[in-house]
């Protein structure tokens, strides 16, 4: 057996990936979002490597961090990681890399010694690598990492995460100034979790909602198309007048949501489940509005 090319990763990095990688931009173009959100991260992301560097901290104070916060499947990782793929593709010249870090690996596996695992993990690990070349690192789920210290009772969360936290901070403010050629994209599900000072050192925290009935309506097109290149009868479907209608019984649920619920339509029934060929469009509505039914009950009791 070969060894994997990540055999040697340092602790706490799950992945390393050199850029571009066209999977990651087809992971890109398969997130549908109204408005102008992927324009605009993509711009923050090329500015980063475009003028950091050149542009004195005194003037504009970057941090090389974006930040994109939102309800959990709204998309927000396969963001991250389309959007280090689109911003390499736009340097011709530099040799990007992608680094994921695990966030929960630094924190659960190393009790008491998390502060450590923190400050040797951007202190070693990700400043060698970008001393290779300019680096993307996805941060995801950040908020285990950058917790709110006001939130954290002293009970429950030992003083190590606070510690975490402390030593975020003072790591990125290092890594800010040394290095321009660094971007963290950080993902949170859970916005009032992360500690303000966190935030604060963001250059752009981006919110991404659950889609509207637009995108909602282009998601199931995109989900049922696809299927179409297997079962070319959902193809019809896929071109029906009764989009808008799924469409709209869909709204509430989060895009993961929506491709989930097609894959309980076709399980609706036996016959369909073997032959995906004859799903109705009655069963998709009806896998729409049962998928938002439970949703609501579950928010409900949360
Ligand atoms: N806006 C969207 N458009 C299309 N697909 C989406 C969207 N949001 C989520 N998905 C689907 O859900 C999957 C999981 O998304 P993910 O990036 O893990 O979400 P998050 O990190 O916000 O929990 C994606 O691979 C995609 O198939
Ligand atoms: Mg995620």
């Amino acid at each position: 057996m070969t060894a994997h090319p990540d055999f040697n990763r340092p602790k706490g990095i799950q992945r390393i990936r050199p850029l571009p990688d066209p999977a990651l931009g087809r992971l890109w173009d398969s997130i549908i979002l109204s408005g102008s959100v992927k324009d605009q991260l993509l711009s923050q992301a090329m500015l980063n490597f475009s003028i950091r560097g050149k542009v004195d901290r005194s003037i504009l104070p970057l941090h090389g961090v974006i930040m994109l916060v939102g309800p959990p499947g709204t998309g927000k990782t396969s963001l991250a990681r389309g959007l280090a793929h689109r911003t390499a593709q736009s340097f011709k010249n530099g040799k990007f890399q992608l680094l994921e870090v695990e966030p929960h690996s630094l924190t659960s596996a190393a009790m008491g010694k998390t502060q450590r695992a923190v400050s040797d993990l951007f202190a070693q690990s990700i400043t060698e690598a970008a001393a290779r070349g300019p680096t993307i690192v996805l941060l995801d789920e950040v908020e285990t990492l950058a917790a709110d210290r006001n939130k954290l009772s002293m009970d429950a969360n030992p003083v190590d995460v606070h510690r975490a936290t402390d030593a975020v901070l003072v790591q990125l403010d290092v890594l800010a100034e040394q290095n321009p050629h660094l971007l963290f994209l950080a993902t949170s599900n859970f916005a009032k979790a992360v500690d303000a000072a966190f935030t604060s050192r963001c250059d752009l925290v981006v919110h991404v909602p659950l889609p509207d009935a637009e995108a909602c309506a282009a998601i199931l097109s995109d989900c049922l198309n696809g299927l179409a290149q297997t079962y070319p009868a959902i193809g019809k479907l896929a071109k029906s007048a009764d989009l808008a209608r799924w469409a709209s019984a869909s709204v509430g649920l989060d895009g993961r949501a929506i491709r989930k619920m097609v894959a309980n339509a076709l399980a609706s029934t036996r016959d369909i489940a073997m032959d995906p060929n004859t799903l109705t469009s009655d069963k998709l509505l009806a896998a729409a509005k049962a998928a938002t039914a439970s949703r609501l009950n579950v928010e409900k009791k949360a």
